[in-house]
């Protein structure tokens, strides 16, 4: 009987449970023993590895964060880090080891897939930042979050015309805030990935008398710069007051929409699939409606693609 452990490493992401269940679930189906690591990679140091049966992850799929809670996955990108995982894996004879989570996550299961740990990934992370598997686990709730959040502001801002900078999650990528801004309707977007466009958004506040002179909602990605920093700028140069709201960890929690939990129940039979067919080294993703699978190389060493397209349409759509 093959044993297939499941872990979940990085920050968390709603679905993430969704993702577990799916795991779990379809690994009884195909008559394999199944194994749950208790917070992340740091859990196997203290030795919480148990025994998952099917109830074990009944009445999850609703819930957010992860029951299996994490920790972040520095521990494998040391020497001896690694070689203590793996001994401990290899120590409750583990045959395959099932990771949920981000970039970082995902190379994390590389490095032991390398080790000689045969791994399969499942990308979670509300930042969408895992190159070539598209849509990830967590990212559908964290985008209606925060366009229910800029809803609100809006509601404010329209009464008193006052303008909002709201600050979104994304060190790298650009995405919540570039899709949060188009669902939210908002005058300006700034992303890591435009840096360039911080002087366009001073000018255009300086030209007035524009429409959006009384006020404007602004989206900013947290790479880029914080929001109490970016109203200095925009107050020193422009004259403009404005109110900040910075998002944080609301963005990470909540129940998961319906299109995390299929898309982590999808992915997590995925998963499975290929380590029942004996197959290791890949990050399952769907492609064209159907389950798909990547190489850790593809994913690991490229640079999250983005959308350009889809940052021109809120220009168009917001003079
Ligand atoms: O990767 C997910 C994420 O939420 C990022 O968007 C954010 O920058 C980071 O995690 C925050 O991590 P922490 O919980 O360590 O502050």
């Amino acid at each position: 009987m093959k044993r297939i452990a499941v872990l979940t490493s990085g920050p968390d992401a709603p679905g993430m449970n969704a993702a577990i269940r799916a795991v779990v679930r379809s690994g009884i189906y195909h008559n394999a023993d199944m194994y749950g690591i208790q917070g992340g990679f740091q859990g196997l140091l203290k030795n919480e590895v148990k025994h998952m049966d099917a109830a074990s992850v009944g009445s999850i799929m609703q819930r957010g964060g992860t029951i299996l809670q994490s920790s972040p996955c520095d521990l494998v990108f040391t020497e001896d880090g690694q070689q203590h995982v793996y001994d401990e894996l290899h120590k409750h004879e583990i045959d395959s080891l099932i990771v949920i989570g981000g970039k970082e996550a995902m190379l994390a299961a590389s490095i032991l897939e390398r080790k000689g740990m045969p791994c399969v990934g499942i990308p979670a992370t509300i930042d969408r930042d895992i190159p070539c598997v598209g849509e990830t686990v967590g990212f559908d709730t964290a985008l209606n979050t925060i366009v229910d959040y800029i809803d609100k502001i809006r509601d404010t801002a329209t009464s008193h015309e006052k303008s909002s900078i709201i600050e979104v999650m994304g060190k790298d990528t650009g995405n919540l805030a570039l899709l949060s801004g188009l669902a939210g309707g908002a005058e300006n977007i700034l992303i890591p990935e435009k840096k360039e466009d911080l002087d366009r958004i001073l000018q255009e506040v300086q030209q007035g008398p524009g429409r959006h002179n009384r006020f404007r909602i602004i989206i900013l990605a947290e790479g880029l710069m914080n929001a109490t920093d970016l109203h200095r700028q925009l107050k020193e140069a422009t004259g403009m007051e404005s109110r900040v709201t910075s998002l944080g960890h609301t963005q990470r929690g909540g129940t998961p929409t319906a299109r995390d939990r299929i898309l982590a129940s999808r992915l997590g039979a995925h998963a499975v699939d290929l380590v029942m067919d004996g197959e290791s080294g890949k990050v399952v993703s769907i492609k064209d409606d159907q389950p798909a699978a990547f190489g850790f190389d593809e994913v690991v060493e490229k640079r999250a693609d983005w959308n350009e397209s889809l940052y021109e349409l809120p220009k168009r759509l917001s003079i």
